[in-house]
């Protein structure tokens, strides 16, 4: 099992600090715990992974931060194809797919994110299904080190998760497609990550809101625990 923290553009390095710290009085006991804080908070902690970084080593990259930097603080896991990064960003697939080649030949741990917007699942799964392909274009779906997680854009923030029917029937057509462990995301809270963790082809959770209160997210971790 597998728990995730997104912290998107919240909190300070200090703040980060303190969370990892009441963070790790909790035994994880096999459970895979991920924290992505924002980049000024990048720390040597093997729990910690990068929100985003550029496919270059260095360069000429205004506003961005490559390999060299992750090396300062040893990280080895990065976030790639958020939604956020997609649709706010405007990150392509193509560019998507460079990153995932460039961390994946470094090794990293890639957790890579796909998921449809609102107009897409109103048509169905079929086309839930073939807009989800576009996002695989060009990345390796058996990379050992790939963790894949499903986040429907409109279930992400909005305090209304995917319903379980929705989440049991993608993950099931995801699992065609990879056999690395796939997550769920979007607005997954206390109340409602036992259900989801217990389905089939739910091998975790990629937390956003609910993960920045540190007691929450210890209490999500211990649920999981139980599970296995
Ligand atoms: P949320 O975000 O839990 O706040 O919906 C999830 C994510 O974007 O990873």
């Amino acid at each position: 099992m597998i728990v995730a923290a997104n912290f998107k553009m919240h909190k300070t390095r200090n703040e980060t600090k303190e969370y990892l710290d009441e963070l790790k009085k909790i035994k994880f006991n096999g459970v895979k715990v991920a924290v992505f804080p924002p980049a000024s908070a990048l720390m040597e902690d093997k729990i910690v992974g990068v929100q985003n970084a550029y496919p270059a080593i260095d360069g000429a990259y205004t506003g961005e931060i490559g390999l060299e930097q992750l090396n300062e603080f040893n990280i080895k896991r990065v976030l790639i194809g958020h939604s956020e990064r997609r649709h706010i960003l405007n990150e392509s697939q193509e560019f998507i797919a460079k990153k995932f080649d460039f961390y994946k030949n470094q090794g990293f741990e890639i957790f890579y994110c796909i998921g449809e917007p609102l107009e897409v699942r109103k048509k169905g799964i079929k086309e839930v299904v073939e807009y989800l392909k576009t996002q695989i274009k060009d990345i390796d779906l058996e990379y050992e080190n790939l963790i894949v997680a499903y986040e429907p854009v409109w279930a992400i923030g909005t305090g209304e998760s995917a319903s379980i029917e929705k989440i049991k029937e993608t993950h099931e057509e995801i699992r065609k497609l990879t056999s690395k462990p796939i997550l769920y995301g979007g607005s997954v809270k206390l109340n409602n990550i036992k259900e989801i963790i217990e389905l089939p082809n739910v091998e975790g959770v990629l937390v956003g809101g609910a993960s920045l209160d540190v007691e929450t997210f210890k209490e999500m971790i211990k649920i999981a625990k139980d599970m296995k």
